[in-house]
């Protein structure tokens, strides 16, 4: 008789992971923003939890419940998760980046509502930091993990988003693809590591993905500690 060892892929790691759309406020009832619902970045926080690890989730706005066992953070703006983020990553192990967040905000934000005029308007827009990119400047020992969502050449893409953001994973997924992407349960992800390397996953469960996911940062963890 064996009894049965309960291994835990990423015990005693400190995991922080981002998750859902960011807010760019217009004004206080206007705000820009996208489709992401949360659910790879929430499934991703829930199985690192479960693999033993101390997981900081920064979340911004979902329709999904806090879950438990699990630090949220709650936040709004690209600039506030960014904040959030530099504020634990020097004590973060791994650091994965399932959110999608605003390229763009609007250069001002109003204090009152916008009133309608005749004719048109157009809105003056300015970029938000790269969060991923200012975590790959920063980084030392910790394993980034940035996420690609695109409609298309996303080979390309992804390997280029590898390089620039000096990442040690890039989870691609082609959002317009059936059973994929936003507000689905499903998803179709490839996996680029910096070996050149790919992991072609076929149509999984979000969970599915995300156990595969933790599978490949504990292998790469294996390496980095060798
Ligand atoms: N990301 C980030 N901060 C931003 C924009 C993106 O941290 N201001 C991160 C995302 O969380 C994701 C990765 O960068 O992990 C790739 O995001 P994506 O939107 O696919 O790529 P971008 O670099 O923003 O380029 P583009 O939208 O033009 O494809
Ligand atoms: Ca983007």
């Amino acid at each position: 008789f064996f009894a049965k060892k309960e291994f835990k892929l990423l015990k005693g790691k400190t995991v922080v992971i981002t998750a859902g759309p960011t807010r760019e406020k217009i004004d206080p009832v206007r705000f820009i923003s996208n489709h992401s619902s949360g659910k790879m970045g929430y499934s991703i926080a829930e199985e690192a939890r479960k693999q033993g690890a101390r997981v900081v989730l920064i979340s911004g706005p979902v329709q999904i419940p806090a879950p438990t066992g699990i630090d949220l953070v709650k936040v709004e703006s690209a600039e506030d998760m960014y904040n959030a983020c530099i504020e634990v990553f020097d004590k973060a192990d791994i650091v994965i980046k399932t959110a999608a967040v605003a390229d763009y905000r609007p250069k001002f934000a109003y204090n009152e509502k916008v009133k309608k005029q005749p004719g048109g308007t157009t809105l003056e827009l300015e970029r938000t930091k790269d969060i991923l990119f200012e975590l790959g400047q920063r980084k030392k020992n910790q394993l980034l993990i940035g996420f690609a969502a695109e409609t298309n050449n996303v080979d390309e893409y992804a390997r280029k988003k590898l390089l620039t953001k000096n990442a040690n994973m890039i989870v691609a997924n082609n959002v317009k693809a059936e059973g994929a992407g936003f507000g689905t349960d499903t998803n179709i992800v490839t996996l680029y590591k910096r070996d050149g390397s790919i992991v072609e996953l076929p149509l999984m469960s979000k969970a599915d993905v995300a156990g595969k996911i933790i599978e490949e940062i504990a292998a790469l963890l294996k390496d980095l500690e060798k």
